[in-house]
């Protein structure tokens, strides 16, 4: 499949993706039970794991989706992203963010600081996937769906330059990804 200048063919169907999908919930229903969480998707790329994982939770919990402003000053190690859109207090509250994917784990890392700094009385993680440098630097993620190494991948809620979040499974580009791509 052609998207823009870049070849992707498919890597996660649909299926597979619903089944480890039905898996984490079933981890969250479980460990979060009489916790009441409130679910932290960031959008955009988490819009479609959100609202499926939604669908299979089944514990009292309350959902309010986050973005990353673009930047809010430079720093020497590059953008320092906020979050914005959380409506309600997040203070004293069992927070988990929903990923799509975690790569160099930097949007992660700045977005846990973020909330434990509001006061929350848990902040754990979930994403779909996670590439190779996150793992590395061994940040702490609660539930991963994949593992990947560095493959640029989209569908599923994940673009490519805007295009390409409709897909209901998940390709991988062709050649190995170029520097800047993401
Ligand atoms: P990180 O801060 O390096 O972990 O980057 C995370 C963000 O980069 C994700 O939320 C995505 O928006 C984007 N990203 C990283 N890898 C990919 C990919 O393979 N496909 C699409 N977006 C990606």
């Amino acid at each position: 499949m052609q998207v823009k200048d870049l070849e992707f063919k498919k890597f996660i169907t649909a299926k597979t993706i619903a089944e480890k999908v039905a898996g984490l919930a079933h981890k969250i229903n479980h460990d979060y039970k009489d916790k009441t969480p409130v679910l932290l998707p960031v959008l955009n790329g988490s819009f479609m794991f959100a609202a499926d994982l939604l669908k299979e939770i089944k514990i009292p919990c309350r959902v309010s989706f986050v973005k990353t402003s673009s930047y809010s000053g430079t720093t020497s190690t590059g953008q320092l992203k906020t979050l914005i859109g959380h409506d309600e207090s997040l203070f004293n509250q069992h927070i988990l963010i929903v990923e799509d994917i975690v790569d160099t784990g930097l949007t992660l890392e700045k977005i846990i600081e973020e909330l434990r700094g509001l006061g929350a009385k848990s902040v754990e993680a979930i994403t779909l996937l996670r590439k190779k440098p996150a793992r590395e630097k061994q940040l702490d993620v609660k539930y991963v769906g994949f593992d990947l190494e560095t493959e640029f991948v989209l569908g599923y809620g994940l673009d490519y330059d805007g295009l390409g979040r409709n897909y209901k499974d998940i390709y991988k580009q062709q050649e190995p990804p170029k520097a800047g791509q993401n």
